[in-house]
């Protein structure tokens, strides 16, 4: 049997693609391995949203041009964001990825999974796979994934839609995975049933903005959740999901929402579900007024603090983490300073923090100078840090003493280290064997980025 290997990087959305990919390359008849040097196929899953996630990728690929070397007859393929345009090494119209890497032979869109048969038989007509049926392939969320991102199979990432129609000035997103489709329900639905009945005990609803679920240009054309009625599309889909807690699902999680979707109706069915968790991650991008209007985010510092507090009306005890890109075009010292106050105001108990990186293509590369210098970036960037060592440190405190409940996604001898209810990492000592399983943990002690029982 031929094997493959594929590596991964960036966000969950890509992880779980590859899950998707595994289990298309079963259906082929390719076996998995870990050992790159021992495959015919190395596929590289790649992400693109900062220039240093593509520098990543490109330090990968030269390792692969080694292997190349010693298996003249490896195939090696590129998936994911890098990719413009599904092809192989022969065909007229290429990826531009081939005039970088001359030992490529296939470069895949993702969406366009069902492509790779194809591909390869453009490289060898004599390759043979078994038919799998059309309608089966219709489109990639059709493929089953195998969940096999994840370690102990505690918890399984389910990816409800796909693309993005934002267009957010400095995101390649809507570029390199095109317009946001939303997964029919009872797709979703089965999937998600399937993975409880493998014994996963917490889902996490995943897309690009994952609250605008169904609400597309593309799916209201397609009038696929004109049933509904009013009810939102993603509130209805919380729900269905919900009623899975009785056959075992304890917890749901979903990332990331989009501020401009955060409905009320959402805020309600996340303060009443029971599968519902006290946490959100709700990307902020910057805490000026004028930078959200320069990065066509669509809302207001104002409306932001509206739904926190809203969520922290219904919820008060609710932890909200964020994303924030400093540096960003024209950001001047004063509305770096708002970011920065802003921060704080709201408490953010975790954030992923970035320098902005100019992407080819985004409407900021086009038409708005990338002027601030690397060196003011990572000064701002290291502040914000700082602050967010300091916030997070502090979120932790409030946990002291108290019994939170842990999902355990590790265990290594007697080191159990899981997520409570909160998503704060909690790690403790136990001889009993709890991989996959819930227990109460009374926290002794806090850092600042971790929860621990000593
Ligand atoms: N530069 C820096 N950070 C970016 N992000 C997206 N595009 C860029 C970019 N061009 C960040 C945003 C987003 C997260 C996934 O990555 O904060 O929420
Ligand atoms: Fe990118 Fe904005 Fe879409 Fe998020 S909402 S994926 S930041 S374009």
């Amino acid at each position: 049997m031929p094997k493959y290997h594929i590596q991964t990087f960036g966000c969950q959305m890509n992880y779980s693609d590859t899950e998707r990919m595994e289990a298309y390359l079963h259906a082929l008849g390719f076996d998995k391995t870990e050992t790159p040097e021992a495959a015919d196929l190395v596929i590289f899953n790649t992400c693109s949203i900062r220039q240093k996630a593509e520098d990543k990728v490109y330090g990968s690929m030269i390792r692969a041009a080694n292997y190349k070397r010693k298996n003249p007859n490896l195939i090696v393929a590129v998936t994911g964001c890098m990719v413009r345009k599904s092809s192989s090494k022969y065909s007229t119209e290429r990826d531009k990825l081939f005039n970088r890497m001359k030992e490529l032979d296939i470069a895949l869109r993702t969406e366009e999974l069902p492509k790779f048969a194809e591909l390869a038989r453009e490289l060898d007509p004599k390759l043979k796979f078994p038919e799998i049926e059309e309608e089966e392939l219709e489109d990639y969320f059709q493929i089953n994934p195998t969940h096999s991102s994840q370690k102990s199979g505690t918890q399984a990432f389910v990816a409800i839609s796909n693309g993005c129609d934002n267009f957010c000035t400095y995101c390649i997103v809507p570029y390199s995975r095109g317009r946001e489709k939303s997964r029919k329900i009872g797709e979703i639905l089965e999937e998600c049933k399937k993975a409880v009945a493998e014994g996963h005990k917490e889902i996490t609803l995943i897309g690009q903005t994952v609250n605008s679920y169904g609400l597309s240009k593309h799916d209201k054309e397609a009038g696929t959740f004109e049933y509904l009625k009013d009810e939102e599309p993603f509130v209805h889909l919380l729900k269905e999901v919900d009623k899975l807690s009785e056959k075992g699902l304890e917890r749901v999680r979903f990332t990331s929402p989009h501020p401009k979707d955060m409905s009320d109706k959402l805020i309600e069915a996340m303060a009443t579900l029971k599968t519902q968790m006290p946490y959100l991650h709700l990307p902020v991008q910057a805490g000026d007024n004028a930078v959200l209007r320069r990065m066509n985010r669509n809302y207001t510092v104002e409306h932001y603090k509206e739904i926190v507090k809203k969520l922290r009306e219904k919820n008060p005890d609710i932890s909200i983490s964020t994303d924030i890109i400093v540096g960003f075009c024209g950001e001047t010292d004063e509305e770096f300073e708002n970011t920065y106050n802003f921060f704080k105001e709201m408490g953010f108990e975790h954030a992923y923090i970035s320098q902005y990186s100019e992407r080819r293509g985004t409407t900021a590369s086009k038409f708005i100078p990338d002027d601030i210098p690397d060196e003011v970036k990572k000064q701002r960037w290291e502040r914000m840090n700082e602050l967010l060592k300091k916030t997070s440190a502090r979120a932790h405190q409030r946990f002291k003493g108290k019994t939170v409940k842990v999902l355990v996604e590790e265990q290594n001898g007697d080191v159990c280290i899981g997520r409570s209810e909160h998503y704060k990492t909690v790690q403790f000592q136990s001889e009993k064997e709890l991989l996959g399983k819930i227990v109460p943990v009374k926290i002794t002690h806090s850092d600042t980025f971790i929860l621990k029982r000593l």
